[in-house]
C-alpha cells in the first residue's frame, strides 16, 4: 500500500517506521524543515527502542521524508494524521494543527484517499474533518474518514505498534474499512513476526491482536477512555496510598492483594508521584471537556486529575519533612523523564517537583539516563547535571528518586549512603524494599508505606485533609 503520515513526532515517526515495515511504501510529512533535514541526514529524534534500526532498514528504500503536504500525499491510498493535539488553555484539545492539515488535504486530494485520524482527538472529530474538507472543495466521493487510534507508550511504541493488543478502526464505510484491514494484513494473519530480522515479539504479547472495527465516534471515545480509565487506576491506587501512610499500611501488600484479583490486575496500580506525560494529563482533560460539550458532566475526571496534582504537593511535604528547611539544601535528583524507557520531559511530575524546590531555594544536581538533553533545554543552568546516579549523590543533602528507570531501582545504596552528606532517600516511585534501605543505614521515605527512619525518628506523616 502506499502511505502517507503527517507529523512526524512521537506518533507519527513511528506509525511511520512501523508501516514501512510491514511493507508499505510510506512518506512521512512534517512542516518543521529542521526536523526532516534531520531525519533525512538519518538522525532519529527521538529516544525509542528499535526505531533507530527500523528507520535505517527502510529509509532511501520504502520509506522518506518530506516537507510537502501537497505532493506526498497524491500517491497515497491511505493519509494518517499524526499532527499534535495539545491541551489548549481551557482544557480541551486544540485541534487547530488538525484543521490546518484538513485544509491543506482538501487542495491536494486528486482520487479517492482514506484520511485516517491517529491523534488523540475528542469524539466526532471525523465528522469535522469530513466537513471541512467538503467546505474546503474536496468532493465528498474522493475520500472517507476513519478513527484509528493508537495506544503506543513512549519507550515502547515500536514494539507496541508492531504487536498490539488490539487494533480499532472506525469506519463509517466498507472501502475505507478494507483499506485498513490491508494495511494492517501481516499484524492481523501474524506474518509480520516470522520475518527474518522482524522486531522480537515481546514476552506476552499476542501472536494476532483483536481487530475491533467500530464507528468512527466509538473509535474516538475508545481512544479518550482507554487513557481515562489508566489515569483513573493510578490516581485510586495514589489515593489507597495516602490511607495505607495515615493507618501505617503498606500501599505494595495492598496492591499484590488488589491486584491478584483478575478482574483488576496488577498493571498500572503503581504508586507514586502520579502520572505525567504527553497523554494523560492532556486526555483527561479533553474527555472531561468533550463530555461536557455533549451535555454531561464527568465528575469522576475532575478527581482523576485533582488527585494527581495532590500527589505531587504530598511528595514535597514529605521532601520538606525529612529535611526540615529547604533553603540552600543540595539535593540529588534521579529522573526527570516522566516514566522510564523514553527521553521525554514534556508533562512530567519530577520537572514539576524540580521547579518547586528550586522556588524554594534548593541546589539540584540532576542525571536522567536519556532525558538529560530534554532538560537541558529547560532548566539551562539553573540546575547541575550529573553524569550518574553516584556523582549526582556525592555531597547531597538526600537523594530524591523521581523517575522509575529500572537503573535506579539497583543502586549500591552502602555506596549512595557513603557518598551522601545525610543519609536521606525520598523515592517517589517505590523502588527499594524499605528493609534493604535501613540495612544499608538510609533514612527511607516512600509513597503509602510507612517511612523509616534509621537515624532518628521523624514524622512524615502526609495526610490528605490538609
Ligand atoms: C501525538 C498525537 O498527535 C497526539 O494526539 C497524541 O495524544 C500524542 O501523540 P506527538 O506525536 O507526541 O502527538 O506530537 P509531536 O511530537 O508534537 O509531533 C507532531 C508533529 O507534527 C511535529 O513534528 C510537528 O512539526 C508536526 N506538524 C504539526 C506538522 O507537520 N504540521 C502541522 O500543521 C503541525
Ligand atoms: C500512555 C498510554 O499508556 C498509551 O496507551 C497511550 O497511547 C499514550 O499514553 P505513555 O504516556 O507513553 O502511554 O505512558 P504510560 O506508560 O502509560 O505512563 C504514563 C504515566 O503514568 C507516567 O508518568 C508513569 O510514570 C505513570 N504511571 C504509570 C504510574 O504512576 N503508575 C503506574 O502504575 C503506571
Amino acid at each position: 500500500m502506499r502511505v502517507a503520515v503527517i507529523g512526524s513526532g512521537y506518533v507519527g515517526l513511528v506509525a511511520a517506521a512501523c508501516f514501512a515495515e510491514l511493507g508499505h511504501h510510506v512518506v512521512c510529512v512534517d512542516n518543521d524543515h529542521a526536523k526532516v533535514a534531520a531525519l533525512k541526514a538519518g538522525k532519529t529524534p527521538i529516544y525509542e527502542d528499535y526505531l533507530t534500526e527500523v528507520l535505517a532498514r527502510h529509509q532511501g528504500d520504502n520509506l522518506s521524508f518530506s516537507t510537502s503536504l501537497g505532493t506526498s500525499v497524491k500517491g497515497a491510498e491511505a493519509i494518517f494524521i499524526a499532527v499534535g493535539t495539545p491541551m489548549s488553555p481551557t482544557g480541551d484539545a486544540d485541534l487547530s494543527y488538525v484543521e490546518s492539515v484538513t485544509r491543506e488535504l482538501a487542495k491536494s486530494i486528486n482520487s479517492y484517499k482514506v484520511v485516517v485520524e491517529k491523534s488523540t482527538v475528542p469524539v466526532c472529530t471525523s465528522a469535522w474533518i469530513e466537513r471541512s474538507l467538503v467546505l474546503n472543495g474536496c468532493p465528498r466521493a474522493e475520500f472517507d474518514v476513519v478513527s484509528n487510534p493508537e495506544f503506543l507508550r513512549e519507550g515502547s511504541a515500536v514494539s507496541d505498534f508492531l504487536y498490539p493488543d488490539r487494533i480499532v478502526v472506525g469506519a463509517a464505510s466498507q472501502r475505507a474499512a478494507q483499506v485498513l484491514r490491508d494495511i494492517y494484513a501481516p499484524l492481523l494473519d501474524g506474518s509480520y513476526s516470522s520475518h527474518t530480522g522482524a522486531v522480537p515479539r515481546p514476552e506476552g504479547a499476542k501472536p494476532k491482536p483483536r481487530y475491533i472495527e467500530t464507528s468512527p465516534q466509538s473509535a474516538e471515545l475508545v481512544k479518550h477512555a482507554c487513557n481515562a480509565f489508566l489515569a483513573m487506576k493510578i490516581s485510586f491506587i495514589n489515593a489507597v496510598a495516602n490511607v495505607c501512610e495515615a493507618v501505617d499500611a503498606d500501599i505494595e501488600e495492598v496492591c499484590l492483594g488488589i491486584g491478584s484479583d483478575t478482574r483488576i490486575g496488577h498493571r498500572f496500580l503503581r504508586a507514586g508521584i502520579g502520572y505525567g506525560g504527553s497523554c494523560f494529563p492532556k486526555d483527561v482533560a479533553a474527555f472531561r471537556s468533550a463530555a461536557r460539550v455533549h451535555g454531561y458532566k464527568f465528575e469522576l475526571l475532575d478527581a482523576v486529575h485533582k488527585i494527581n496534582e495532590q500527589q505531587r504537593q504530598l511528595f514535597l511535604r514529605k521532601v520538606r519533612m525529612a529535611l526540615w528547611t529547604l533553603k540552600g539544601k543540595r539535593l540529588c535528583v534521579l529522573g526527570l523523564a516522566f516514566k522510564d524507557g523514553t527521553d521525554d520531559v514534556r508533562e512530567s511530575p519530577a520537572i514539576q517537583i524540580v521547579q518547586s524546590l528550586l522556588h524554594e531555594g534548593c541546589e539540584i544536581v540532576a542525571f536522567d539516563p536519556a532525558a538529560m538533553t530534554n532538560a537541558k533545554a529547560l532548566f539551562s543552568d539553573s540546575i547541575f547535571y550529573a553524569t550518574d546516579a553516584y556523582a549526582a549523590a556525592e555531597g547531597a543533602d538526600a537523594l530524591l528518586i523521581l523517575t522509575e528507570w529500572k537503573e535506579f531501582a539497583s543502586l549500591d545504596l552502602i555506596r549512595i549512603r557513603e557518598l551522601l552528606k545525610y543519609p536521606i532517600v525520598l523515592d517517589g516511585r517505590n523502588l527499594y524494599a524499605p528493609e534493604a534501605m535501613a540495612k544499608a543505614g538510609l533514612d527511607y521515605h516512600s509513597v503509602g508505606r510507612a517511612a523509616r527512619a534509621i537515624s532518628h525518628p521523624i514524622p512524615v506523616q502526609a495526610r490528605v485533609a490538609d
